[in-house]
Protein backbone atom coordinates (compact mmCIF):
# COMPACT_ATOMS: atom_id res chain seq x y z
CA UNK A 1 0.00 0.00 0.00
CA UNK A 2 2.44 2.21 0.71
CA UNK A 3 4.38 2.41 -2.54
CA UNK A 4 1.49 2.67 -5.01
CA UNK A 5 -1.32 4.58 -3.62
CA UNK A 6 0.02 8.03 -3.02
CA UNK A 7 1.80 8.80 -6.81
CA UNK A 8 0.19 11.51 -8.14
CA UNK A 9 -0.93 14.98 -7.05
CA UNK A 10 -4.49 14.18 -8.12
CA UNK A 11 -4.41 11.45 -5.90
CA UNK A 12 -3.09 13.48 -2.81
CA UNK A 13 -6.04 15.96 -3.13
CA UNK A 14 -8.54 13.14 -3.40
CA UNK A 15 -7.72 10.83 -0.05
CA UNK A 16 -9.64 11.08 2.93
CA UNK A 17 -7.28 10.20 5.56
CA UNK A 18 -5.10 12.25 6.61
CA UNK A 19 -1.88 11.87 5.61
CA UNK A 20 1.01 13.86 6.99
CA UNK A 21 4.67 14.68 5.16
CA UNK A 22 7.41 14.58 7.44
CA UNK A 23 10.02 17.08 5.81
CA UNK A 24 12.88 17.04 8.35
CA UNK A 25 13.74 14.79 11.25
CA UNK A 26 16.84 13.21 12.67
CA UNK A 27 15.80 9.96 13.75
CA UNK A 28 19.59 8.68 13.16
CA UNK A 29 19.93 10.82 16.37
CA UNK A 30 20.96 8.78 19.13
CA UNK A 31 18.13 10.35 21.46
CA UNK A 32 16.46 7.54 19.29
CA UNK A 33 18.50 4.50 20.40
CA UNK A 34 16.28 3.29 23.33
CA UNK A 35 13.50 3.22 20.99
CA UNK A 36 13.82 3.91 17.88
CA UNK A 37 12.11 1.02 15.61
CA UNK A 38 8.80 0.90 18.27
CA UNK A 39 8.76 4.84 17.11
CA UNK A 40 9.41 4.45 13.38
CA UNK A 41 6.42 1.37 13.62
CA UNK A 42 3.84 3.51 15.10
CA UNK A 43 4.27 6.57 12.25
CA UNK A 44 1.67 5.08 10.14
CA UNK A 45 -0.55 4.48 12.37
CA UNK A 46 -0.61 8.30 13.41
CA UNK A 47 -0.62 9.26 9.67
CA UNK A 48 2.81 10.10 9.38
CA UNK A 49 2.89 8.81 5.94
CA UNK A 50 6.76 9.75 4.46
CA UNK A 51 9.45 11.09 6.22
CA UNK A 52 12.89 12.72 4.97
CA UNK A 53 15.76 11.92 7.47
CA UNK A 54 18.06 14.33 7.04
CA UNK A 55 22.12 14.24 7.58
CA UNK A 56 24.61 16.24 9.37
CA UNK A 57 27.85 14.96 9.07
CA UNK A 58 29.33 12.27 7.47
CA UNK A 59 27.92 9.34 10.18
CA UNK A 60 24.78 10.34 9.89
CA UNK A 61 24.80 10.61 6.18
CA UNK A 62 25.53 6.81 6.45
CA UNK A 63 23.32 6.41 8.81
CA UNK A 64 20.36 7.51 6.94
CA UNK A 65 21.18 5.86 4.13
CA UNK A 66 20.45 2.78 6.32
CA UNK A 67 17.26 3.89 7.59
CA UNK A 68 15.93 4.60 4.03
CA UNK A 69 17.00 0.74 2.93
CA UNK A 70 15.29 -0.39 6.46
CA UNK A 71 11.55 1.99 6.16
CA UNK A 72 10.01 1.90 2.90
CA UNK A 73 8.28 5.37 3.95
CA UNK A 74 11.47 7.02 4.96
CA UNK A 75 13.59 8.76 2.56
CA UNK A 76 16.79 10.12 3.21
CA UNK A 77 18.65 14.05 2.71
CA UNK A 78 22.56 13.66 2.43
CA UNK A 79 24.86 16.50 3.19
CA UNK A 80 27.41 18.05 5.68
CA UNK A 81 25.75 20.80 8.52
CA UNK A 82 27.83 24.02 8.49
CA UNK A 83 28.53 22.86 11.91
CA UNK A 84 29.95 20.10 11.13
CA UNK A 85 31.94 20.81 7.91
CA UNK A 86 34.99 19.66 9.54
CA UNK A 87 34.02 16.62 8.13
CA UNK A 88 33.90 17.40 3.97
CA UNK A 89 36.65 16.94 2.09
CA UNK A 90 37.04 16.11 -1.44
CA UNK A 91 36.84 12.38 -0.28
CA UNK A 92 33.39 13.27 1.11
CA UNK A 93 32.44 14.68 -1.82
CA UNK A 94 32.82 11.91 -3.91
CA UNK A 95 31.35 10.09 -1.56
CA UNK A 96 28.80 12.40 -1.83
CA UNK A 97 28.41 12.57 -5.28
CA UNK A 98 28.21 8.92 -5.72
CA UNK A 99 25.37 8.27 -3.19
CA UNK A 100 23.52 11.03 -4.55
CA UNK A 101 22.28 8.53 -7.31
CA UNK A 102 20.58 6.24 -5.37
CA UNK A 103 16.63 5.93 -5.46
CA UNK A 104 16.23 6.89 -1.89
CA UNK A 105 17.97 10.05 -1.99
CA UNK A 106 15.72 12.92 -2.26
CA UNK A 107 17.63 15.97 -1.28
CA UNK A 108 21.01 17.17 -0.46
CA UNK A 109 21.15 18.29 2.97
CA UNK A 110 21.11 19.80 5.17
CA UNK A 111 23.78 22.45 4.12
CA UNK A 112 24.28 26.24 4.63
CA UNK A 113 25.76 28.87 6.70
CA UNK A 114 25.92 28.78 10.44
CA UNK A 115 27.48 31.41 12.19
CA UNK A 116 25.37 31.41 15.87
CA UNK A 117 27.65 28.72 16.53
CA UNK A 118 30.58 29.69 14.34
CA UNK A 119 32.47 33.16 15.18
CA UNK A 120 35.70 32.29 13.55
CA UNK A 121 36.12 33.81 10.01
CA UNK A 122 38.30 30.99 8.66
CA UNK A 123 35.75 28.61 9.57
CA UNK A 124 32.95 31.01 8.24
CA UNK A 125 34.69 31.02 4.91
CA UNK A 126 34.87 27.07 5.07
CA UNK A 127 31.22 26.92 5.56
CA UNK A 128 30.90 29.19 2.46
CA UNK A 129 32.94 26.99 0.07
CA UNK A 130 31.11 23.73 0.98
CA UNK A 131 27.86 25.48 1.05
CA UNK A 132 28.60 26.26 -2.04
CA UNK A 133 29.89 23.11 -3.68
CA UNK A 134 27.15 21.18 -2.38
CA UNK A 135 24.69 23.74 -3.63
CA UNK A 136 26.78 22.40 -7.13
CA UNK A 137 25.92 18.73 -6.53
CA UNK A 138 22.38 19.43 -6.17
CA UNK A 139 22.12 21.52 -9.57
CA UNK A 140 24.04 18.27 -11.23
CA UNK A 141 21.71 15.13 -9.93
CA UNK A 142 18.89 17.78 -10.09
CA UNK A 143 18.19 17.04 -6.65
CA UNK A 144 16.38 19.57 -4.47
CA UNK A 145 18.30 21.11 -1.21
CA UNK A 146 17.41 21.98 2.65
CA UNK A 147 18.88 24.44 3.52
CA UNK A 148 19.97 25.69 7.49
CA UNK A 149 20.93 29.40 7.75
CA UNK A 150 21.62 30.69 11.35
CA UNK A 151 22.36 34.44 12.22
CA UNK A 152 23.69 34.10 8.84
CA UNK A 153 21.10 36.09 6.62
CA UNK A 154 22.98 38.61 4.41
CA UNK A 155 25.41 35.32 3.32
CA UNK A 156 23.51 33.08 2.92
CA UNK A 157 20.70 35.11 0.48
CA UNK A 158 24.37 36.80 -1.10
CA UNK A 159 25.36 33.35 -1.46
CA UNK A 160 22.77 31.71 -3.12
CA UNK A 161 22.02 34.41 -5.69
CA UNK A 162 25.03 34.98 -6.72
CA UNK A 163 25.10 31.03 -8.12
CA UNK A 164 22.15 31.33 -9.22
CA UNK A 165 20.38 28.81 -6.95
CA UNK A 166 16.86 29.86 -7.91
CA UNK A 167 17.59 27.67 -10.27
CA UNK A 168 18.08 25.02 -7.87
CA UNK A 169 14.78 23.45 -5.49
CA UNK A 170 14.34 23.58 -2.54
CA UNK A 171 13.66 24.64 1.07
CA UNK A 172 14.81 26.58 3.95
CA UNK A 173 14.18 24.61 6.55
CA UNK A 174 13.10 25.61 10.06
CA UNK A 175 12.61 29.42 9.21
CA UNK A 176 13.74 31.84 11.75
CA UNK A 177 14.39 35.80 9.65
CA UNK A 178 12.09 37.76 8.97
CA UNK A 179 8.78 37.86 6.85
CA UNK A 180 10.11 40.11 4.24
CA UNK A 181 13.44 37.82 3.59
CA UNK A 182 10.24 34.60 3.65
CA UNK A 183 9.26 36.16 0.89
CA UNK A 184 12.71 36.55 -0.75
CA UNK A 185 12.86 33.15 -0.77
CA UNK A 186 9.66 32.21 -2.00
CA UNK A 187 10.26 34.93 -4.83
CA UNK A 188 13.36 32.57 -5.83
CA UNK A 189 11.11 29.60 -6.00
CA UNK A 190 11.72 28.33 -2.64
CA UNK A 191 9.92 26.63 -0.19
CA UNK A 192 9.73 27.37 3.92
CA UNK A 193 9.90 24.97 6.78
CA UNK A 194 7.44 25.49 9.61
CA UNK A 195 8.47 23.41 12.65
CA UNK A 196 7.84 23.66 16.32
CA UNK A 197 9.22 27.23 16.70
CA UNK A 198 5.83 28.66 15.73
CA UNK A 199 4.01 27.48 18.50
CA UNK A 200 6.04 29.10 21.18
CA UNK A 201 4.33 32.28 22.16
CA UNK A 202 7.55 34.85 22.00
CA UNK A 203 7.88 33.24 18.26
CA UNK A 204 6.01 36.76 16.54
CA UNK A 205 8.35 36.92 13.39
CA UNK A 206 7.46 33.38 12.50
CA UNK A 207 4.27 33.77 12.65
CA UNK A 208 3.98 36.36 11.30
CA UNK A 209 5.61 34.95 7.81
CA UNK A 210 3.45 32.30 8.59
CA UNK A 211 0.07 34.72 8.06
CA UNK A 212 2.33 36.06 4.73
CA UNK A 213 3.64 33.83 2.92
CA UNK A 214 1.52 31.27 0.12
CA UNK A 215 0.10 28.23 1.40
CA UNK A 216 1.63 26.71 -1.38
CA UNK A 217 5.18 27.37 0.17
CA UNK A 218 5.18 25.84 3.45
CA UNK A 219 6.23 22.81 4.37
CA UNK A 220 5.60 20.58 7.87
CA UNK A 221 8.69 19.75 10.01
CA UNK A 222 9.58 18.65 13.74
CA UNK A 223 14.01 18.81 13.04
CA UNK A 224 13.31 15.89 15.96
CA UNK A 225 14.89 15.04 18.23
CA UNK A 226 14.64 18.61 18.77
CA UNK A 227 12.69 21.83 18.97
CA UNK A 228 9.46 20.11 20.14
CA UNK A 229 6.05 22.17 20.07
CA UNK A 230 3.70 23.19 22.76
CA UNK A 231 3.00 21.71 24.55
CA UNK A 232 5.58 19.20 24.49
CA UNK A 233 8.11 21.93 24.09
CA UNK A 234 11.52 21.16 26.00
CA UNK A 235 10.74 17.18 25.39
CA UNK A 236 12.47 14.95 22.84
CA UNK A 237 10.85 15.59 19.44
CA UNK A 238 8.77 13.19 16.93
CA UNK A 239 6.92 13.63 13.98
CA UNK A 240 4.19 12.72 16.45
CA UNK A 241 3.65 16.32 17.22
CA UNK A 242 3.34 17.69 13.90
CA UNK A 243 -0.21 17.71 14.21
CA UNK A 244 0.49 20.64 16.64
CA UNK A 245 2.41 22.74 14.28
CA UNK A 246 -0.45 21.93 11.65
CA UNK A 247 -2.76 23.32 14.11
CA UNK A 248 -1.16 26.47 14.99
CA UNK A 249 -0.30 27.38 11.38
CA UNK A 250 -4.04 27.03 10.60
CA UNK A 251 -4.99 29.62 13.68
CA UNK A 252 -2.74 31.68 12.12
CA UNK A 253 -4.61 31.56 8.81
CA UNK A 254 -7.64 31.08 9.26
CA UNK A 255 -8.46 28.04 7.75
CA UNK A 256 -8.85 23.72 8.86
CA UNK A 257 -5.58 22.29 10.19
CA UNK A 258 -6.86 19.54 7.38
CA UNK A 259 -6.09 22.24 4.54
CA UNK A 260 -2.46 22.82 6.02
CA UNK A 261 -1.48 19.25 6.06
CA UNK A 262 -2.99 18.60 3.11
CA UNK A 263 -1.40 21.46 1.26
CA UNK A 264 1.58 20.87 2.86
CA UNK A 265 1.70 17.22 1.76
CA UNK A 266 1.12 18.19 -1.76
CA UNK A 267 4.04 21.06 -1.43
CA UNK A 268 6.57 18.22 -0.22
CA UNK A 269 5.59 15.88 -2.75
CA UNK A 270 6.03 18.47 -5.59
CA UNK A 271 9.55 19.66 -3.99
CA UNK A 272 11.18 15.95 -3.42
CA UNK A 273 10.01 14.12 -6.58
CA UNK A 274 11.99 10.80 -6.12
CA UNK A 275 9.67 10.47 -3.06
CA UNK A 276 7.15 7.81 -4.44
NI1 LIG B 1 17.87 19.55 11.20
Amino acid sequence: MLNNVYDTEDNAVGRRQREIFESHAHYDDKQFDPDREELLSSMEENGICRIINVSSDFASCKRTLELTERRPFIYGALGIHPSDIADMDEEAYEWLRSSAVLPKVAAIGEIGLDYYWEKNPDVQSRQRYWFCRQLELAREYSLPVIIHSRDAADDTLKLMKGIHAEQIPGVVHCFSYSPELAEEYVKMGYYIGIGGVVTFKNSRKLKETVKRIPLERILLETDCPYLSPEPNRGKRNSSLNLPYIAREIARLRGISEEEVIEAAYGNAYRLFRKVK
